[in-house]
């Protein structure tokens, strides 16, 4: 027997085997947590001597040591391999080494369960808040391509068949809006977590005179996790981060969808740099989008982490069960590839330009603007239902006849509705039916105008 034998091992006569050890050893992974464990521990061993549970000089011994621990840890000196079983007892293990039987009045009123809980809520707090940063700075990315490509007109699409002209800054702008809700969504998610779970202890809560209030002050929550088994074996604070990871990364996945598509030589819309593209192995000719396409197909990845939870939580009784370890490798998982995902779009959209001829060469003899005629005998008393057959028939007529809209005689046109005149033609042009857009959120000028202030603003004063 290699392995020393946990701390846990009084009540067995058998040492734990070194394949069980090795099967339920979670170190490899909730080694991530260690400082948020140490501060923990800290917070912790302070409210101890506050609460008179342990003398003050004792609490600053333990202290002291504890911050030694987290130095060796940073500098790779301390062995966390598998026979450490986790992160807690790792350190736990480190401290007795260090400063003797001391070192085991830092457990006192205290289990891993809440422990456990506890590192995880201070971890995701730090994830939040790297990963609003990352939204962040994408928006303003989005938000300076806007501006650059303001007045850029492409083909709006629905069913991916060309619709409505739009300008481009207005379909950056979409993604700036629903960014701007997955920053809201991690605001709120961080609201509900940040509760203090430690003082649970192992789900009854404990007979020490705590002081778990002052715990939760030390450590920034917002207060305590009140009922001692909701504290240790609910885990739907991961369970919402890793929901709203998904939904970043959904949303991230349609544009980098857009971009692969736009960057094929069918579309031809977008290029991005050299440095942010790979070429082939075997067709020399190739230049490939996939950065776009590992962002498009991460976000499967990332699904799979909430699946993962929610399938280990299902049905799960009360309180703390080992299933629950299983819980570190979605969330390092989700955190790990949504911040990647954020960080590389931000830079795969710095170094992609557009092509604004290639866009407005789309917008030629087209029927993109039938709506505008549609629109144009609505106002003149017809009623949309029927606007909209006349308008048909008319795109019919000119597929028929091979021409573009504007290509029509008004002598043709006055063939399906006499209502029609000469002022109708105007409105044909891309740029003439945007202009003409009225209501608010449209892709005006006015208004794309409007949502660039509003985000100008908006982003320059947003409070992490
Ligand atoms: N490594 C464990 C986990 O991540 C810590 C909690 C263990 N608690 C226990 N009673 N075995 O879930």
């Amino acid at each position: 027997m290699s392995h020393q034998q946990p701390l846990w091992s009084g009540r067995f006569k058998e040492p734990l085997s070194e394949i069980a050890l090795r099967f339920s050893s979670s170190i490899d992974l909730d080694k991530q947590f260690y400082q948020e464990d140490i501060a923990g521990s800290v917070a912790h061993v302070e409210m101890l001597a506050a609460t008179k549970i342990i003398s003050s000089e004792e609490a600053r011994r333990i202290r002291t040591a504890l911050k030694s621990i987290a130095k060796e840890i940073a500098h790779g000196k301390l062995d966390l391999s598998w026979d450490k079983e986790d992160i807690h007892m790792a350190i736990e293990q480190r401290l007795i080494q260090k400063i003797g039987p001391l070192g085991g009045k830092l457990h006192t009123a205290r289990s891993r369960n809440d422990q456990v809980a506890l590192d995880e809520r201070l971890y995701l707090r730090g994830a939040i808040k790297e990963l609003q940063k990352l939204i962040l700075q994408l928006q303003r990315v989005l938000l300076y391509k806007a501006e650059k490509y303001f007045d850029t007109l492409m083909p709006g699409y629905t069913h991916l068949q060309r619709a409505q002209p739009v300008y481009l800054s207005h379909h950056l702008l979409a993604y700036v809006s629903m960014l701007e809700r997955d920053f809201e969504r991690l605001h709120d998610c961080r609201k509900r977590l940040n509760k203090l779970p430690l003082g649970a202890a192992a789900l009854a809560g404990t007979s020490f005179p705590i002081d778990r209030a002052l715990v939760a002050r030390k450590l920034g929550f917002d207060g305590i996790v009140e009922n001692s088994m909701d504290a240790v074996s609910d885990r739907d604070y991961l369970i919402e981060f890793i929901a709203t990871c998904s939904i970043i990364m959904t949303h991230l996945s349609r544009f980098g969808e857009e971009l692969v598509l736009w960057s094929s030589q069918e579309f031809a819309f977008a290029r991005t740099n050299d440095a942010y593209t790979t070429g082939s192995s075997i067709m020399p000719q190739k230049k490939n989008p996939d950065m776009a396409e590992l962002v498009r197909g991460k976000a499967g990845r990332i699904f799979g982490d909430l699946v993962n939870i929610l399938t280990t939580m299902k049905a799960l009784p009360l309180a703390y069960n080992r299933d629950m370890q299983e819980d570190k490798l979605p969330l390092f998982d989700a955190v790990a590839t949504t911040r990647q995902c954020l960080f590389i779009f931000s830079h795969i959209l710095v170094h992609t330009t557009f092509d604004k001829k290639r866009f407005e060469e789309e917008l030629k003899n087209d029927f993109l603007t039938a709506t505008e005629i549609a629109d144009y005998l609505v106002k003149k008393g017809v009623s949309f239902r029927e606007a909209h057959s006349i308008t048909g028939k008319i795109v019919t007529h000119a597929i028929e006849h091979k021409k573009g809209l504007s290509q029509l005689k008004l002598i043709e046109l006055k063939h399906f509705s006499a209502k029609l005149e000469d002022d109708v033609f105007e409105l044909l042009a891309p740029h003439k039916s945007i202009e003409h857009k009225k209501s608010a959120g449209s892709t005006s000028p006015l208004e794309v105008k409007k949502q660039i202030i509003h985000w100008t603003r908006a982003l320059k004063t947003k409070k992490m």
